[in-house]
């Protein structure tokens, strides 16, 4: 059996953090599914955890090679704050410079998206009352079912308590994920159908946030 080591991330691993968020951005499936222009997604999903959180964001290497990662946050006020005005700022710039957004998929993206926020699709209650912690995970393709989502979670569980955080909560449109949190004792605190992506397939899609807490 191959030995998965979990590790602190390092400013060498920022752009495999960056390759990976983009490869599994469409629940688990590349992000050119409904987005062009990696660069800028990268900054929206990662940019706050490896430049202003770097302390709580892990590594996972199997025979040296790194095949995943988890995005941690301590403080979800505190990203929410900075990514508001340090992260969004140069991330609209870059939208406007690259002419991005004239891109067909992204358009279609954007308009889509117009249409759920009025809708309140991407609302949800505050649970950072009892949650102030959450987190990101991603494992290549190649490497998922292995065991390395789970080791990772221990190492960031162990974070969290040793930082005396009594609760972390997780959002996530994957199946797939929702029962791997709720293997881990993650509970459902939120249920709703999600439309941004109808424009891509049938599929129904439903945003689940889960709640686990650590005291
Ligand atoms: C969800 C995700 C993080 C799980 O990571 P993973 O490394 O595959 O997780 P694990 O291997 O620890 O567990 C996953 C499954 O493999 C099984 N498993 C664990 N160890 C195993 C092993 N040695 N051999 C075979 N199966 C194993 C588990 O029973 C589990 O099954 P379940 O999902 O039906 O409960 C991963 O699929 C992923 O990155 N998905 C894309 C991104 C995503 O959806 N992220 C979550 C939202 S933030």
């Amino acid at each position: 059996m191959q030995k998965i080591v979990i590790r602190q991330f390092t400013k060498k691993d920022r752009d495999f953090v960056r390759y990976l968020c983009c490869e599994t951005a469409f629940n688990g499936r590349p992000a050119e599914n409904f987005f062009e222009g990696r660069n800028i997604l990268a900054d929206v999903l990662t940019r706050y955890f490896t430049d202003f959180e770097p302390e709580s964001l892990f590594i996972a290497e199997i025979d040296g090679i790194s095949v995943g990662y988890l995005t941690g946050n301590k403080d979800i006020k505190r990203q929410k704050k900075i990514f508001k005005t340090k992260v969004l700022p140069q991330v609209i710039i870059k939208i406007l410079f690259t002419g991005s957004i004239f891109k067909r998929k992204n358009l279609i993206f954007a308009l889509s998206c117009a249409k759920s926020f009025f809708k309140k699709e991407f609302f949800y209650p505050d649970f950072s009352g009892q949650f102030p912690s959450t987190l990101h995970i991603n494992i290549d393709a190649r490497y998922r079912s292995m065991g390395v989502g789970e080791k990772l979670m221990e190492h960031y569980d162990d974070f969290l308590r040793r930082e005396n955080i009594k609760g972390i909560f997780v959002t996530t449109i994957s199946e797939r994920a929702k029962k791997f949190f709720q293997r881990l004792g993650f509970i459902i605190l939120d249920r709703r159908k999600i439309s941004y992506y109808s424009h891509l397939t049938d599929e129904d899609f439903f945003r689940y946030t889960l709640g686990k807490k650590l005291f």
